[in-house]
């Protein structure tokens, strides 16, 4: 009973939290959006909020696709002077705001948006909250020919790097999911593991961090 109801719980928190997300919107913004599931329920929200979105920057192929069918322009960061915004949801989240990222392999795109971005707003339900990043395995982006290298060299730091063969990036890399690491200073490991040639990009997002994490409970929604 409890087993088949837990994914239902999960969602709903997504829906509540990406509903908490809404208030951060300005009419008539250029908005940043991340990918997953709970940015899904975010774009699914966007009708229902009064306002214009001017327009959007995507992280992905996938998150482009859901605002174009809500006629929301999707528009280059290049041709984007200011972004207010962005708005994304995590694989794992501690209470300084540091992130793992890249579930969903979007990981490069989500943090150029997030560099860009003046305020970035992440959404969690609690099952993604730890004390300590890494018992979700660290998603890295690679240049598919220094995969082996790359995993070699992440070994050094502790880690067990596993390559997600199913998936090429939107950028047309690979990506390898890093196990057992021990993340106690996620800036320095961020910094590191960021100089190790082959790494197009970490899912560790502790250097830029969200600066509000919504955090949905059953409880209600907590801001961070
Ligand atoms: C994609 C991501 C997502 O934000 C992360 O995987 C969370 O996804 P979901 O909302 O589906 O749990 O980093 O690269």
């Amino acid at each position: 009973m409890s087993t088949s109801n837990a994914p239902n719980l999960q969602q709903q928190l997504k829906q509540r939290v990406a509903q908490a997300a809404l208030k951060y919107l300005r009419d008539d913004m250029v908005l940043g959006v991340g990918t997953g599931s709970t940015v899904g329920c975010f774009i699914d929200a966007l009708p229902s909020w009064p306002g214009r979105i001017r327009a959007a920057v995507s992280s992905s192929e996938a998150s482009s696709c859901l605002l174009r069918a809500l006629d929301i322009e999707v528009i280059d960061l290049n041709s984007v002077a200011t972004l207010e915004l962005y708005v994304d949801g995590a694989d794992e989240a501690t209470r300084d705001r540091y992130l793992i990222k890249g579930g969903g392999a979007a990981l490069t795109r989500e943090k150029i948006i997030a560099a860009a971005a003046n305020q970035f707003v992440c959404m969690i339900d609690e099952s993604k909250l730890v004390t300590k990043l890494g018992r979700f395995p660290l998603p890295i982006e690679v240049i598919p020919m220094a995969r082996a290298q790359v995993a070699r060299r992440v070994a050094t730091f502790g880690g067990r790097a596993v390559w997600r063969e199913s998936v090429l990036t939107d950028n047309g890399n690979q990506i390898l999911d890093v196990h057992g690491l021990q993340i106690d200073n996620p800036v320095q490991l961020e910094s590191e593991l960021n100089q190790i040639i082959g790494v197009v990009s970490v899912g560790l997002f502790a250097r830029r961090p969200a600066d509000v994490l919504l955090l949905a409970s059953s409880s209600g929604i907590q801001t961070l």
